[in-house]
């Protein structure tokens, strides 16, 4: 039986949430603590109704809460007790100041660190899993080791993979877990008690150790890489609606290169998240900062190639809509940036919703999960925005319907019925190509896809 191990996670977010969950469902030995500053954030992962929407979550926090993991925003006795610290604070792009609009705004991590550094009272392991900028340890190991008690503080980077949706399954069965430390023997020794946490139920062979700032800068490549095969796609989908070809077919045609593989293939109204957008510019920032301005350029524009589809979206709906939208009441379909997650952060469906709004068109807002983000995200913009959670009572009286995400739920529904309750000529502009174009066309619809030749009546 190994020996009971305490782990703390500052942070009760989208990552440090799930990641615990599944740590203490899976570690028998851990006792594990997750505090937050957000008390309301603690209460709802006390409660039935954990604060975020996650399939898998619920079972995985029902069998372990209680018993080796428990929520708290006690961050001080937290801090005492743990031999091993997870800071899963946000890390958001900074917007003022040196670097706004692309560096990381590190200030919860280091207020994070300072506070460790406060209320510890012996030696600490403590775990990056906060995205980073390359090299931020090497500040944390100057502020932790700072101390004048005689404390040893070492600083472990173990990026999340995760992916929002699909969050438990990512954590159950990961690709790779990646450790980087300082390869010094009490980096080494550090390194060891984070990969014996997830060897409980990861194979050896997948937990990757490395040095430090291979870890750090891996997570933000990987971001960037998957991030860039999207915009690659999103780039060749404009280039099929002029040619006649079609983007779905390009993609499998090149999927099936083994040497490419199929997946993130699929060409949509823009990505979103709050990872891609971020992490690039975070690695823009940081080739400027070293002077290399090529390799900046390269990342910087898989950012503006997002952005230029976001836009050519909306000006195509205009262009279509005989270049007036003035007054028109227009329907989202989707307005979370993925299917399977209640989070809007950078959703594409926003900058539609910015630019419809521009326009003047009544935009109203549907979505399974997401209309409390949205209203948040949507507050301040002024203009005529509804959230109507049905998406039949949304698209009566509407002149176009947009599909800003893949759930499910839109390629079920009865569309013969909402045609008939929409204003003439009806447009779907189906901004991720999950609908079924032909049988719109044949329903009476005039029918965008992306990266494919429109099927139109007028
Ligand atoms: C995480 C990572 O932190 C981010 O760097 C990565 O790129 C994506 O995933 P996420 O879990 O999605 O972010 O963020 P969020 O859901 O905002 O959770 C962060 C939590 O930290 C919040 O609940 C916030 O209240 C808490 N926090 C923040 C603290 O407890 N202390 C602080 O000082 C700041
Ligand atoms: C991403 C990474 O996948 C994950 O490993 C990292 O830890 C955090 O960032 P996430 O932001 O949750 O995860 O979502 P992801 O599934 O990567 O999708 C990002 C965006 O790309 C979404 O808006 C999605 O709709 C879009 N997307 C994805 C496409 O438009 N086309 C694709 O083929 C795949």
């Amino acid at each position: 039986m190994p020996t009971l191990v305490n782990v703390l996670c500052i942070g009760a977010g989208y990552v440090g949430g799930p990641t615990m969950a599944v740590i203490a469902d899976r570690c028998p030995h851990a006792r594990v603590n997750v505090v937050d500053v957000n008390a309301a954030r603690i209460a709802a992962w006390n409660s039935d109704s954990l604060p975020i929407f996650e399939p898998g979550l619920d079972e995985v926090v029902g069998r372990a809460r209680g018993r080796n993991l428990f929520f708290s925003t006690d961050i001080e006795c937290g801090i005492r007790d743990a031999d091993i610290i997870f800071v899963s604070v946000n890390t958001p792009t900074k917007t003022f100041g040196e670097g706004a609009g692309r560096a990381a705004d590190l200030q919860y991590w280091e207020k994070t660190a300072r506070q460790i550094l406060a209320h510890a009272d012996g030696d600490k392991v403590v775990v990056e899993k906060s995205t980073l900028p390359v090299r931020t340890a090497q500040a944390m190991d100057r502020i932790l080791n700072s101390n004048a008690r005689g404390l040893r503080f070492e600083v472990v980077s173990n990026p999340e993979f995760l992916a929002e949706g699909t969050a438990i399954q990512d954590l159950l069965q990961p690709d790779r877990v990646l450790i980087g430390s300082h390869e010094t023997p009490s980096g080494l020794r550090a390194r060891r008690a984070v990969a014996d946490l997830y060897a409980s139920w990861v194979p050896r062979e997948r937990i990757i150790q490395s040095n430090l700032w291979s870890a750090e800068l891996s997570k933000l490549t990987a971001n960037a890489f998957l991030a860039q095969r999207i915009s690659s796609i999103n780039s060749i989908s404009a280039l099929c609606e002029v040619t006649e070809a079609d983007v779905d077919e390009v993609a499998y045609a090149i999927g099936t290169d083994s040497r490419i593989g199929p997946r993130f293939l699929k060409a949509s109204v823009g990505f979103g998240g709050s990872c891609f957008h971020k992490d690039i510019l975070n690695l823009v920032y940081i080739a400027e900062s070293y002077g290399l301005t090529e390799v900046a350029r390269y990342w910087e524009s898989v950012v503006r190639m997002n952005d230029w589809q976001e836009n050519r979206f909306v000006r195509r709906m205009l262009a279509s809509m005989f270049n007036t939208v003035a007054g028109k009441r227009i329907a989202l379909f989707g307005f979370a940036f993925k299917a399977n997650t209640g989070d809007t952060r950078e959703s594409a469906a926003l900058a539609v919703t910015r630019q419809l709004l521009a326009d003047r068109a009544h935009v109203v807002i549907s979505d399974p999960k997401a209309l409390d983000n949205a209203r948040i995200d949507t507050e301040s913009l002024g203009g005529h925005i509804e959230l109507e959670p049905d998406p039949y009572r949304a698209a009566s009286g509407a002149h176009a319907i947009a599909v800003m995400t893949e759930w499910d739920l839109y390629k079920t529904l009865d569309y013969g019925r909402i045609l008939a309750s929409m204003e003439r000529p009806a447009f779907i502009f189906d901004g991720r190509n999950i609908l079924d174009h032909q049988r719109l066309f044949e329903l009476g619809f005039n029918v965008f896809p992306i990266g494919k030749t429109p099927l139109r009546h007028v």
